[in-house]
């Protein structure tokens, strides 16, 4: 295996490997090989979230609130959901019986939440 570069694990650089097969999601802020079922995974590349992946967040002094629109159907639904700031995250696995709404800590004032569809794959939107 090759020898890398040290990695400075810089969280807010973190990146996304979802095994199409299995669903396993493994999480880097480096660049690792990761493999899976299907071999070895990229990085999900991220795009903005569409209308079709969005979300609306409500704010108490300690808690987000978010709730979408989006299906929650066994083979279409938002499968996780994660708040990176630059040094933490907060990972959520969601599924289909859960519903379309989940609540985080509060935990920063402002970050990126990624969304992680099933079918379409990862969105993202800064939340402040
Ligand atoms: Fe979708």
């Amino acid at each position: 295996m090759e020898q890398k570069a040290k990695d400075p694990g810089k969280i807010s650089r973190l990146g996304f490997y979802v095994c199409p097969e299995c669903g396993n999601v493994v999480l880097s802020a480096g660049s690792p090989a990761v493999s899976c079922c299907s071999g070895q995974l990229e990085k999900c590349a991220a795009a903005d979230c569409d209308e079709e992946h969005s979300v609306m967040v409500e704010k108490t002094d300690d808690e987000y609130s978010f709730s979408f629109s989006h299906p929650m159907d066994k083979d279409h639904y938002i499968s996780f959901a994660c708040l990176v700031s630059d040094d933490r995250y907060f990972f959520l696995k969601l599924y289909p019986e859960g519903g379309s709404q989940f609540r985080m800590p509060r935990f920063v004032r402002r970050g990126t939440l990624y969304l992680y569809c099933s079918r379409d794959g990862l969105f993202r939107v800064k939340i402040s």
